[in-house]
């Protein structure tokens, strides 16, 4: 049984871009401590003890990995060096939170896994949407059947950079489109992924992405994601047969429920109803109310840190554990598979 009279005691890996962002968040919960931050660059080590005085920044990993007194392992690196980190820290014994992707491939996936089963540790991804209330609210409406059949989904993240080079604008973004479309309808097992994707920019490295999924049930999902658009744009459109829904994650208003649809007009003679194929079909098309529900903001990134360490102290499951994150990296590395293959 954990002691939880003591703070969770924790090291992160990684404080670039997005890094301090999760610090900041660990270092703000209440019996939770970032003893250390490992970066190899030296600006990056100045800005952790500059700005987080109770965190000595290192330049090795070893320490962390052999310091009994660190119990869990965030790990904020480029999306390369995700598995190799997290594998070294599960080895040691320690829980570990990773960014976005948490491996490229679903066998590495499946690797953590085992290792984590064996020694009871929590892994979680940083899947942060799933933590977001807006999306939450969304899925309520979905649950709830308010929407009546989903019928398909579409999304866009775009924006003018930031280009990466070690992973595509799909691997870059479209880990926050699947995670949440996934979340939505349940984590089912989509029949089929066709990606269409182009680089410009940089040879074998694709600026733009269009990702097409087919889920049982008709329902289908398109994901545009590029860092080489005029607009900052990060928009869901959900199109159920009662209701619509736009989730536009920057705009004041998040949630827009469009009272809208199209159905079928039962034809007079015809028994009322729709047994024998109509000679010429008649919709009834609804215009109703749009409806802006108020979200209670709540960082993500808060809630998401909070349900780490009380998934350690806990010892229970997270919501953005391993089977969540197992889907999401099978949909992006069946979208990267080429016809021969
Ligand atoms: N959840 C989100 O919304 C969100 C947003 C942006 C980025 N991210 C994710 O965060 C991760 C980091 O992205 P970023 O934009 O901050 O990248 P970045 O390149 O800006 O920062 C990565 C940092 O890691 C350091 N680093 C590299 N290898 C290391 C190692 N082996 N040990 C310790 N430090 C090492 C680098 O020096 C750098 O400071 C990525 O996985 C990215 O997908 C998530």
């Amino acid at each position: 049984m954990p002691d939880l009279t003591k703070p969770l005691t924790i090291a992160q890996l990684g404080c670039g871009y997005w890094g301090p962002n999760l610090l900041r968040n660990f270092s703000g919960l209440p019996g939770c401590h970032v003893k250390n931050v490992v970066d190899f660059d030296a600006d990056r080590r100045k800005f952790v003890e500059t700005n987080f005085p109770l965190t000595s920044a290192l330049d090795s990993l070893d320490p962390v990995f052999d310091d009994p007194a660190i119990e869990a392992i965030v790990i904020a690196t480029p999306a390369g060096n995700h598995f190799e980190l997290a594998k070294r820290a599960l080895e040691a014994g320690k829980h570990i939170f990773v960014e976005k992707p948490l491996a490229t491939r679903v066998s590495e996936v499946d690797e953590l896994e085992r290792l984590a089963n064996a020694q009871e540790l929590v892994v979680m991804s940083g899947h942060t949407f799933i933590y977001n209330n807006a999306v939450r609210y969304v899925k309520q409406l979905i649950d709830n059947g308010d929407l009546g059949e989903i019928r398909y989904i579409y999304t866009q993240r775009l924006n003018l950079g930031r280009i990466r080079s070690d992973i595509d604008a799909l691997w870059n973004f479209a880990p926050h489109d699947i995670s949440i479309i996934q979340y939505w309808l349940g984590d089912p097992e989509p029949l089929q992924v066709f990606r269409n994707g182009m680089d410009f920019m940089q040879p074998g490295i694709e600026d733009v992405v269009f990702l097409n999924i087919t889920y049982p049930g008709k329902i289908i999902a398109n994901i545009h994601v590029s860092w080489l658009d005029p607009q900052k744009v990060r928009k869901m459109i959900v199109v159920g047969s009662r209701k619509m829904v736009v989730y536009d994650d920057i705009a004041e208003d998040k949630i827009a429920i469009y009272d809208k649809g199209i159905d079928r007009k039962a034809i007079l003679g015809e028994n009322m109803d729709f047994d024998s194929p109509p000679r010429q079909v008649q919709f009834n098309y609804r215009s109703g109310d749009i409806l802006l529900p108020q979200i209670r903001f709540t960082e993500p990134l808060r809630m998401e840190a909070q349900h780490f360490v009380d998934c350690i102290r806990r010892g229970s499951k997270p919501a953005t554990g391993i089977s969540h994150t197992r889907n999401v990296i099978r949909i992006l590395e069946e979208s990267g598979r080429k016809k021969e293959d």
